[in-house]
């Protein structure tokens, strides 16, 4: 009877497990409505580890951060590409890049750390730099009130795709650019929404707009397009090569993979930095440390702020030498990041937790942890639902690294970025693009609330698990150029 219900029974050795009270889904909903009070009531119940059954699959959900260890170090038993590379098929429709599968040889793992770290790194944040700076003040179209997710989607996407001027500059031509990055944001947008339902497995035929903006994005991502465009960055370049020399993927299919990494890299960076400009300007403190600390920045590399000649610089040392907004974009991305971790069981095996127990795990059921327990913990984070800019400051006012739970020193305390194998390859350079885009506000425009008294929204849970929630409603900030 347990067989013909698709329910399972709890073997000796094994975790706890709830089936829920649908056949299929299981605990799908439940999880689904609130995810961090559903976990934390089982753990309640539970303990360290629980298993869940979500949408036919058995999940067991590991609750204690000294264990995380034996997860994320990737033994021998886990997998970390089952889950992403179809994940990332049942989204963007191309063609599967898990080598195994046959369909390409590259190591797209590789690829991620070749090009978006180490020596890439500064020439992306240069080039982000430029950009922003003429986003925000060169348009004439622009005015400083322009809308702050217009300035980082437009910065980020001419940063990785390159622009398409031609030889001729003029100010037509400009326009028509910004016309199609405009325009791929709306797409953007239209399929983001639609996003989460992807993951879960639903077919994109079902979302008829959301699936043209998707096909819409891919086709300004055919290498006939991609080629006529100037500057494009390592990554796109060096994967539109790879596309072209190791895999069978036809045009489409190969234009899809980079509206995958469009994705990838707006999808939390656009939240991440809402919530940064919205918990700095509502914190008088935050306000003032980190004028000074931008200010001071300036002062040591002799540049002064000129908005008719918008070009200042932050180097890679200027921005890893700013450990006051360092902190403020750690706290408001703690406060709104809620991803999950997931890897697959290869074979039936034991996991030992940091408490010397030992559970038995079946082949192909998920592991995942899920940070935000750990964001949200009362014993590592005091008052945690409250924002405190400092958080992530020492007493010597660098960055803090040390933060303990029941008296033990935690290894994992800040995740929003993942964990592992699976880390996210572009935070260093997500950090650095809200970094340089805080610092710019800061400099060239005196900002404050529409409404000074707005409450911050309350996070939009159906991304829960994907990343950066995003807020449930939009909030308005008034920008005037700074009087110089
Ligand atoms: C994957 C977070 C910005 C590129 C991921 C993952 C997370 C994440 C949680 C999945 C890790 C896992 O599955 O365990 C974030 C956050 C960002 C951000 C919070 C901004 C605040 C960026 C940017 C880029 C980028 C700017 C690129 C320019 C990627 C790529 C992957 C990834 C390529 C897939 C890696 C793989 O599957 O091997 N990111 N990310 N991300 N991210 Fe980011």
């Amino acid at each position: 009877l347990w067989l013909a219900l698709g329910i399972r029974k709890r073997q000796p050795g094994e975790p706890p497990v709830e089936n829920g009270l649908i056949p299929y889904l299981g605990c799908a909903l439940q999880f689904g409505a609130n995810p961090l009070e559903f976990l934390r009531s089982r753990q309640k119940k539970y303990g360290h580890i629980f298993t869940c059954k979500i949408a036919g699959k058995y999940f067991h959900f590991l609750c204690d951060p000294f264990s995380y260890h034996a997860v994320i170090r990737q033994g021998r038993h886990l997998d970390w590409k089952k889950f992403h590379f179809s994940t990332s098929v049942k989204a963007f429709g191309h063609d599967s890049m898990d080598p195994r599968h046959g369909y390409t040889t590259e190591n797209l793992h590789q690829t991620f750390l070749k090009t978006l770290q180490g020596e890439a790194l500064p020439s992306l944040i240069e080039t982000m730099m430029e950009n922003l700076q003429s986003v925000m003040l060169q348009s004439d179209t622009l005015s400083p009130s322009k809308d702050r997710w217009d300035v980082m989607f437009e910065s980020g996407y001419l940063t990785l795709f390159g622009k398409d001027l031609g030889n001729n500059k003029n100010a037509a031509r400009q326009e028509a650019q910004k016309a199609l990055v405009l325009n791929a944001l709306e797409n953007f947008k239209e399929f983001d929404k639609i996003f989460p339902a992807l993951v879960a497995g639903l077919p994109i035929h079902v979302f008829k707009s959301a699936h043209s903006a998707r096909e819409n994005l891919a086709k300004t991502m055919l290498a006939e397009n991609l080629s006529k465009r100037q500057n494009i960055s390592d990554l796109i370049s060096l994967r539109m090569l790879l596309n072209d020399t190791l895999s069978t993927f036809n045009d489409l299919s190969k234009a899809r993979t980079h509206v995958a990494l469009l994705w990838a890299s707006q999808a939390n960076t656009l939240p991440a930095t809402f919530w940064s400009l919205l918990y700095m300007i509502r914190s008088p403190e935050a306000m003032k440390a980190a004028n000074e600390e931008v200010k001071k920045i300036l002062e040591s590399s002799g540049q002064r702020v000129d908005h008719s000649k918008p070009q200042l610089t932050l180097s890679r040392e200027d921005l890893d030498n700013m450990p006051v907004i360092d902190s403020i974009i750690k706290e408001a991305m703690r406060l709104s990041s809620a991803s999950m971790n997931v890897r697959v069981a290869k074979e039936d095996f034991l996991l030992h937790l940091d408490n010397q127990e030992s559970y038995r795990i079946r082949k192909d059921d998920v592991i995942a942890l899920y940070p935000q327990m750990l964001h949200f913990d009362p014993e590592i984070y005091e008052d945690p639902l409250t924002y405190k800019y400092d958080r992530y400051l020492d007493n010597s006012g660098q960055e803090k690294t040390t933060f303990y739970r029941e008296g033990r020193k935690l290894r994992y305390y800040y995740m929003p970025f993942g964990s592992g194998v699976t880390k996210c390859p572009g935070r260093f350079f997500a950090v650095h693009e809200i970094k340089q885009f805080l610092a710019l506000v800061l400099s060239y425009f005196d900002m404050e609330l529409l409404d000074s008294a707005v409450k911050v929204p309350p996070l939009d849970q159906s991304r829960a698990g994907l990343g950066i929630l995003q807020p449930t409603y939009d909030i308005d900030f008034r920008y005037k150029l700074k009087t110089q």
